[in-house]
């Protein structure tokens, strides 16, 4: 049996990871996370204790990472500030995790010799043009624009420095964006699921022109696996499934789903540095490790993640409130 410490396994993607990995595997998983207002532990709570720990506690903070690492076959590490939104109002904490963060967990791999896999994001590479043909691959320059996206592609240059100067036996993923069940309502879907079953109107940034490549947060569990097992030591892989959507697209058909006219909606002031558009080509990790995404229809995938937060409204009722009085406040 493998013992995986998973970083930031109370927030969305790392929650949904650790559900998979305790479907799909005998692994007994460790989880630290600092349960910030992102991470739920009510996300968990339906696992089994014999096969989930839970640790509460900063991944900044060397002595606990480094008794965690000490007992651990691999890490997965998560654990971020994620929200571009929030780091455009406050950058510090950006900083403090997914600088610093990375930083102490690497030192405590290095120390113990540990199989280290780093989650990373399609926002390093920066943004394409609208009428671009081109995607985003593993070959693509780092351009990040938001404080957010700086301190990801800083983390991953920690990750790429400390391989070749110390032989970190690690790997990098870099996914696009994800959507599926215990999504925090700061982001874009879930928010605007959460305004319509609150009956207000949903909210798009500019004339919802951007482009995001959406996946399925299994579809990125199912790939970080295959990358962990089966990934070569050094090397990083692009995550995507071919689900490039404008966001007035996303935003009408989550109306049309829930029944209501397709332009139900308010347009808003526009983000500041707003990326334009990502895109991903997995080839590399197609071809060389023979992922498919099992979700491809984006859809089918909406309409189900819908339900969830419908059936779930005890699970993100309590962080609706605050998270829309911040987004009064920026007048979004
Ligand atoms: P999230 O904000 O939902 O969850 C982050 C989790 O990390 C929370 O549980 C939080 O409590 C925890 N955390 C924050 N600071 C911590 C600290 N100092 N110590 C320990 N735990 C801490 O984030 P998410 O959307 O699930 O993203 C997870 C990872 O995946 C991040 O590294 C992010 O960059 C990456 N990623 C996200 C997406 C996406 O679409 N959401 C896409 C690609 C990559
Ligand atoms: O590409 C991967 C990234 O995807 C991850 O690294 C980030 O952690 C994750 O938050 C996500 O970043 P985005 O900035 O793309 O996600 P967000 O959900 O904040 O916004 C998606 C798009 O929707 C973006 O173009 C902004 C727009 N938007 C967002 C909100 C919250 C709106 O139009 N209205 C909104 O209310």
């Amino acid at each position: 049996m493998t013992q995986l410490l998973v970083t930031g396994g109370a927030g969305f993607i790392g929650s949904n990871f650790v559900h998979y990995v305790i479907e799909q595997t005998d692994h007994h998983v460790t989880v630290l996370d600092k349960l910030t207002y992102a991470g739920n532990l009510a996300s968990l709570s339906e696992l089994p204790h014999s096969r989930v720990d839970f640790v509460h506690g900063d991944v900044a903070d060397a002595g606990i990472v480094e008794k965690l690492v000490a007992s651990a076959d691999a890490v997965v590490h998560y654990a971020a500030e994620t929200h571009n939104d929030n780091s455009l109002n406050d950058p510090q904490p950006f900083l403090h995790t997914n600088v610093v963060g990375t930083f102490t967990l690497l030192e405590a791999v290095r120390k113990y010799g540990v199989r280290y896999h780093h989650i990373s994001t399609d926002e390093v590479y920066g943004d394409l043009e609208l009428d671009d043909s081109g995607r985003f691959t593993e070959a693509s320059p780092y351009n990040p624009s938001s404080p957010y996206s700086s301190t990801k592609a800083g983390s991953d240059l920690l990750v790429r420095a400390w391989m070749r100067s110390y032989g970190l036996q690690a790997t990098i993923s870099n996914c696009s964006n994800n959507y599926g069940p215990y999504q925090h309502v700061e982001k874009f879907i879930p928010r605007q699921i959460t305004n319509v079953l609150r009956g207000t109107r949903p909210r798009l940034y500019g004339e919802g022109l951007n482009v995001r490549d959406w996946i399925h947060a299994d579809d990125h569990s199912s790939a970080v696996l295959e990358i962990l097992e089966k990934g070569r030591i050094g090397e990083t892989y692009l995550i995507g499934a071919d689900g490039e959507k404008d966001n007035k697209t996303v935003v009408e058909l989550i109306l049309t789903i829930m029944g209501l006219d397709a332009d139900a909606y308010e347009n808003v002031p526009d983000r500041t540095g707003h990326d334009l558009r990502y895109a991903i080509d997995a080839t590399k990790l197609r071809d060389e490790l023979g992922w498919r995404p099992r979700y491809p229809d984006f859809e089918q995938g909406l309409a189900a993640t819908i339900e969830w937060y419908r059936d779930h409204e005890s699970w993100w009722a309590p962080a609706k409130d605050a998270t829309e009085a911040f987004y009064a406040r920026l007048g979004q």
